[in-house]
Parts: C-alpha cells; sequence; structure tokens
C-alpha cells in the first residue's frame, strides 16, 4: 500500500493524512475484492521496518488499526469477511492484540473473503520462525500488487511469492480503487503460468 506519504505531501499535507486517506482506501478494496473474485487478500499495512519511522507517524498508523478494527469488525462479519493478522504481537499495544483477537474472533466464520492485515510483518522472520517452530507459512500468493512505483518486494510474502506474478502500478495507494483491482485482475488473467513445466502440462 505504497505512496500514502507522497500523496499527502503533493497535496500540502503531513503524511499522515496520507494514511487516514489510505485507510479509506482500504475499505473500498475490502468491499469490491469478493465481487471481482478475490478469495484471499493480503495487506502490507506495517513492516517491521516501519518502527524506524517518527514516533508521531507510528503512533498515527497504530490509531489507524485500532480505529479499523473497532469501525469495521461488524461489517466485516456482516459481509462474510474473515479476518486475520499476521506478524508479530509481542511489540504491538497490548490493546490493539486484545482487538485483533475480538476482530479474529468475530469474523472467523467469514467465508467471501479472507483478508489478511499484516502487522509488524517481515517474511524473513515468519520463515524463521517456521523453520524454528515447525509452524507453515501463508497460502502461495497468485498476484502481488505494489502501488506507488516502487518495483521492490520489501520482505513481504517472501516464500509466498514463489511463482506469484507482479503487478506494479504508480498510482498512490490512497487512489487505488475498485476498478484498478480490476485491471490488475484482468491483466493477472491474461498471462501464461507454467510453474516451471511447459505449456500443455499446467
Ligand atoms: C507505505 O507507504 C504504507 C504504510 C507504511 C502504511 C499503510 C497503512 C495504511 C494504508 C493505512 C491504515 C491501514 C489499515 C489496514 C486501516 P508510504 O506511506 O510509506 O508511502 P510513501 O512511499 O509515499 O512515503
Amino acid at each position: 500500500m505504497d505512496g500514502n506519504g507522497r500523496w499527502a505531501t503533493a497535496r500540502g499535507l503531513p503524511r499522515t493524512a496520507g494514511h487516514r486517506a489510505g485507510a479509506d482506501a482500504v475499505r473500498r478494496v475490502v468491499e469490491s475484492a469478493p465481487s471481482l473474485g478475490v478469495e484471499t487478500l493480503t495487506l502490507f499495512a506495517f513492516s517491521s521496518d516501519n518502527w524506524k519511522r517518527p514516533t508521531r507517524e507510528v503512533t498515527t498508523l497504530m490509531r489507524l488499526f485500532h480505529r479499523y478494527l473497532a469501525s469495521e469488525a461488524a461489517a466485516l462479519q456482516d459481509n462474510g469477511v474473515r479476518l486475520s493478522v499476521i506478524g508479530r504481537r509481542d511489540r504491538l499495544a497490548p490493546s490493539l492484540v486484545r482487538q485483533i483477537v475480538a476482530a479474529e474472533r468475530l469474523t472467523a466464520d467469514g467465508r467471501r473473503l479472507h483478508l489478511r492485515l499484516a502487522v509488524d510483518y517481515s517474511a524473513r522472520d515468519a520463515i524463521k520462525r517456521s523453520v524454528r517452530e515447525a509452524s507453515s507459512l501463508g497460502p502461495d500468493v497468485d498476484l502481488l500488487i505494489r502501488t506507488g512505483g516502487e518495483r521492490r518486494l520489501s520482505d513481504f510474502l517472501l516464500w509466498e511469492c514463489a511463482y506469484a506474478e507482479l503487478h506494479f502500478i504508480d498510482k498512490r495507494w490512497p487512489d487505488f480503487d475498485a476498478t484498478d483491482l480490476e485491471q490488475a485482475l484482468a491483466d493477472f488473467h491474461g498471462r501464461q503460468r507454467r510453474f516451471g513445466a511447459l505449456p500443455a502440462a499446467v
């Protein structure tokens, strides 16, 4: 979800205003995803490296996660969305962890969409933990969309992206909408995925 900061700066606003607009984009995209045939949607909301940002920005992001869970959990449940939060929890505020657990419980039966929010997430850390604790990683990623003109993986789902199709878009995350998601999916469906085999065998 790249580009919140630049979106705000371009409008003469503080970066935190971009994150607020980014949270609205999250609501729009989550709402449109099931009707576009998306079954699992993982959003990179806060990387383990984002702790290096100024305290004010980190505090705003944590507040936005809080607010999102508080205001959306019931709507997610009503819309058949199952929410999971992936990443470390030991560095999050206990009140946020409680809210995460409550939202995960409330939405556990959702079958239309599995929404995964990556918070304090590092793919390298997740891989190391899965080896140490013999725990599993997530499902394979079919399509990875990166906004804001960046062309990197930045420690996101490294293992799960082994055969992911990559889609880069210059648009900044707060401007990303259902049409952009639809276009990314149309582009994805036009690609030939071979997984190392010959076309006829797939
Ligand atoms: C990266 O782009 C984005 C983030 C570190 C934060 C993402 C958070 C949100 C979209 C808002 C809250 C999310 C939820 C789930 C309610 P950047 O802002 O660093 O972009 P820049 O490259 O323009 O600086």
